[in-house]
């Protein structure tokens, strides 16, 4: 028998019952599902509600329950339709009539909405204990080759030598902001929905403190048909999760790039690596291709509930049911992607020497022969042209720059002396650009030290 039968005179369809079930994916949730309704019952019985004995009676049978799903011992049933009538049917079937008072003053609407900010918040704890690991690992790397020199491309094309320590942390800073989005995110996920009912909240005297408390929440939500028909919390974490796969694409991209062996930057290790089925000399980069790959879905996943929450009239509507396959899909997806990203990056062999053999050529230098003139005393526009001159003059010849001798410099610009080779020296070149945020060695550093210290203050607030 349906928990709400009453009404009806038919049976329902066998085609509508499995249409409308939610159950073989929201059954992730009854963890979630049992602990929030563990606290109601409490409250209930606090504010005189239900008795202080019938309350334990549905809080024990409550706590069984979860042990005998987890041992395998119950099991979903489509007729019950989603994890919150599944359980509800489970108690009232263990307990008998008491269980049946669980349900007072509370509806779905108001526990689908609990249920998803407990299991989001869950996850996000995870997620934001991964990125953090990403982002030590990137660190290190980063301090080991502070001093490796390596091309800096615009339009994939070589403009600048940097060092592959600040390439690293150009990652670092992006997944800096995806831990910041995170907690922002967090924030608006922190509000316990319970109390707001079906949509018009509740006559019975709830302390919905008291629950949010229970629960660990920080703030309990204020409208209560906003309440049960919100779900930006959700489409915040996607929005989050689809940035940060976009970073984890881009830097998959350009570990799969590196691999080639026309860059040969990085060998990624044997264990992170998959051969072909025909091709017996292949190592492709299939994890960074799959991380890149992955992105699309979660994507799909942001869009998909952007789509479903367009439109829908106030407050709870079913559409929304179908939130939760794009949320579930999105929090795997990134969580399966960070697991193996970091392993991968950390046992990733990096090639120093053919990293500053490239960026010794292809005029890397050029920028820095320009600054030479501007010091000379040549304005920086006039310094193009004569640079550019001289590049022109090195292509035909098959030259670098370093490789022209004084008196073919001084045909270009008289103010060009002896001193030009030491400067143009790509280490050289890196090591001038001191400028905040800039790639020589000692801003490299300093950026390090104050990335530890991020790290160390995000790792204790993840320890609380
Ligand atoms: N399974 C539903 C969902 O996931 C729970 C809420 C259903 N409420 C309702 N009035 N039909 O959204």
């Amino acid at each position: 028998m349906k928990l709400w039968s009453g009404r009806f005179t038919k049976e329902t369809d066998k085609l509508t019952e499995d249409f409308n079930a939610s159950i073989s994916f929201d059954c992730r949730m009854y963890k979630q599902d049992i602990r929030g309704s563990i606290a109601h019952a409490s409250m209930l019985a606090k504010q005189g509600i239900i008795t202080k004995e019938e309350s334990q009676l549905i809080i024990e049978g409550l706590k069984e329950i979860e042990k005998e799903l987890e041992e395998g011992k119950l099991r979903f049933a489509v007729e019950a339709e989603d994890v919150h009538m599944n359980i509800e049917t489970f108690l009232i079937k263990k307990i008998g009539e008491v269980g049946k008072k669980l349900h007072t003053a509370r509806s779905r609407n108001d526990q689908v909405a609990l249920d998803l900010r407990l299991y989001l918040k869950d996850e996000i704890k995870e997620i934001r204990r991964l990125l953090i690991d990403l982002e030590e690992t990137l660190l290190n790397l980063a301090e080991e080759h502070v001093e490796t020199i390596m091309p800096g491309y615009t339009h994939l094309q070589k403009a600048q030598p940097v060092s592959l320590a600040h390439h690293l942390m150009a990652y670092f800073e992006m997944m800096r902001r995806d831990v910041e989005r995170l907690d922002d995110c967090l924030k608006r996920t922190d509000y316990m929905p319970l109390g707001s009912g079906a949509l018009a909240g509740t006559g019975f005297n709830l302390d919905r403190d008291f629950v949010k408390e229970q629960l660990g929440f920080t703030h309990v939500t204020r409208n209560s048909l906003d309440a049960v028909s919100d779900r930006d919390f959700a489409i915040e974490f996607l929005s989050f999760a689809s940035i940060l796969m976009m970073h984890l694409s881009r830097f998959s991209e350009e570990l799969i790039i590196w691999s080639t062996e026309e860059f040969g930057f990085v060998e990624m290790d044997d264990a992170f690596s998959t051969g072909s089925s025909i091709m017996p000399q292949k190592k492709n980069p299939d994890i960074a291709e799959l991380v890149r790959g992955k992105t699309g879905r979660v994507y799909g996943d942001l869009v998909a509930l952007l789509t479903i929450m367009k439109g829908l009239p106030l407050a709870y509507n079913k559409d929304m049911q179908e939130d939760k396959e794009a949320l579930f899909d999105a929090v795997d997806t990134v969580k399966k992607c960070l697991i193996v990203f970091t392993p991968m990056l950390k046992t990733a062999r990096f090639k120093p020497e053919k990293m500053a053999k490239a960026a010794r050529g292809g005029f890397t230098n050029a920028t820095d022969l320009a600054d030479y003139l501007v010091r000379k005393g040549l304005p920086f526009r006039d310094a193009h042209e004569v640079v550019g001159k001289a590049v022109l003059y090195c292509i035909e010849r098959g030259k670098d720059l370093e490789e022209l001798n004084l008196s073919e410099y001084q045909e270009f610009c008289r103010l060009i002396d002896e001193d030009v080779y030491e400067f143009l020296a790509v280490k050289e070149c890196v090591a001038r650009r001191k400028v905040k945020g800039g790639p020589a060695p000692e801003q490299v550093l300093k950026a390090i030290d104050e990335a530890k210290v991020w790290l160390g203050r995000e790792k204790d607030v993840q320890a609380e």
